[in-house]
């Protein structure tokens, strides 16, 4: 990013006028104590090439700036400093991600981590809620990707229970294989609670992906990673899931874990089937200077490539990828306006998550200005980030949104999730599902 000047604004009170990067035209914002007051369209007297676009949102965050967010002894002050490495990054939000542990030890960590975010306000108005990877994932190698095989157990309601008893009904996202004992189950169950699935280190086949998409499952976590090197040429997650229809794909936009060959082929195989969206998939060297850096309990070495390896192995563990970066990455990579790659890494993500991250009055006062030259090329961004008076937590910032598919409803027999599965426009897999078990 050399070149691009970054800042953060927080003045509470202010007005600008820029060109909106979904509409294309100019729009006056107002905001008033933190909170957008008015928005009118179709003003004159914007500078040339000065963007108004809502903030990068990151879902899988391990760590960052030097945090590593799995340190059981992780503080205040270090989750402010990582917050404010994710800030000069244009990020404006993001699920702080725990990944698979010893079951008690990761719930006594997110009891930590939520308690430092209850008691500090600039940690309640940015982390957004809670993503867990793992322990609910596949345990054979390769799937598992970095992951401890050991810790990995099947789902089941008591585990959601003991979740929710710790973040209540914050934002809530679970990633799981779903071909584990009682997963279809757990994430139909957590679905009516209100918690969302993504499906991820798996090795499940088509008739269980589709009986998890019937059960709710609505996201597919970091594709092309968490797999081995070496698959069936057919019978394999990728065809699985580019298969499948109207799920939220996610996609380290790095180049690393997803070259630029293979990130623009799986662009094309995706599109219009399902909606793509960005994310770091960060560890504690993002935002940091190349050296060792925790991902608790091991130590990686990152060098000035920003590849992030466990000592002795091949595969990657997370990345050292920053938010902007990732943008400026994605849309290099498939040769489009950065305007477009920064949507799958705001509103995607946050729609994916329940959350509504339109500029209207009434919300926080939270959204970037990107500055761009004549070749539409990023020269400047500004992440706007009113603090709010009085004091709040992000369901002011952004307006949750709950979606049909998660109001309550009944246990579902095996036949109801079929039919669910078919109205979601997946009568291939259900065919399938039926040769499979005949
Ligand atoms: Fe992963």
């Amino acid at each position: 990013m050399d070149g691009i000047k970054i800042s953060l604004r927080d003045s509470s009170d202010g007005e600008v006028i820029a060109r909106d990067w979904r509409t294309n035209e100019l729009v006056r914002i107002v905001w008033s104590k933190g909170v957008i007051s008015s928005r009118e369209a179709g003003v004159v007297g914007a500078p040339d090439g000065l963007w108004l676009l809502p903030p990068l949102i990151d879902i899988q965050v391990n760590g960052f700036a030097g945090v590593d967010f799995q340190d059981p002894s992780v503080t205040e002050a270090e989750m402010e400093k990582a917050v404010a490495g994710l800030k000069s990054s244009a990020c404006g939000g993001c699920l702080v991600t725990l990944v698979t542990d010893d079951w008690t030890s990761l719930l006594g960590k997110l009891k930590q981590l939520v308690a430092l975010r209850a008691e500090n306000a600039a940690l309640r108005e940015f982390i957004l809620g809670w993503h867990l990877e793992g322990p609910f994932l596949s345990s054979e190698e390769g799937y598992r990707g970095a992951h401890s095989g050991e810790f990995m157990i099947d789902p089941h309601s008591g585990h959601l229970d003991a979740v929710q008893a710790i973040v209540g009904m914050e934002p809530l996202l679970m990633t799981v294989a779903p071909e584990r004992r009682g997963a279809i189950e757990t994430i139909c169950e957590g679905c009516c609670r209100g918690i969302r699935f993504s499906l991820g280190h798996s090795a499940a086949g088509p008739p269980t992906v589709a009986e998890a998409i019937g059960a709710g499952a609505t996201g597919i976590t970091h594709l092309g990673n968490g797999c081995p090197q070496m698959w069936d040429r057919h019978n394999n997650w990728f065809w699985t899931v580019v298969d499948c229809k109207g799920l939220y794909v996610g996609l380290i936009p790095d180049s690393i874990h997803l070259p630029a060959p293979v990130f623009r082929g799986m662009h094309r195989a995706l599109a219009g089937r399902h909606q793509v969206y960005y994310t770091t998939d960060a560890i504690s060297a993002a935002g940091a200077p190349p050296g060792r850096h925790g991902f608790w309990p091991h130590w990686l070495e990152v060098g000035g490539d920003q590849v992030v390896r466990q000592p002795g192995r091949s595969n990657f563990s997370g990345s050292a990828l920053c938010p902007l970066e990732g943008v400026l990455r994605a849309a290099r990579m498939l040769g489009e306006d950065w305007q477009q790659a920064w949507s799958r890494f705001s509103e995607v993500p946050a729609r994916h998550v329940g959350m509504d991250l339109n500029l209207t009055v009434g919300v926080p006062a939270r959204f970037c200005l990107v500055r761009s030259g004549p070749r539409n090329e990023v020269k400047e961004v500004t992440l706007q980030y009113s603090r709010l008076w009085p004091q709040t937590d992000h369901q002011l910032f952004l307006r949750v949104v709950r979606p049909r598919h998660l109001r309550w409803r009944p246990r579902r027999t095996r036949e109801q999730k079929r039919e669910i599965g078919q109205r979601n426009n997946l009568e291939f897999l259900c065919q399938y599902e039926q040769l499979w078990y005949a």
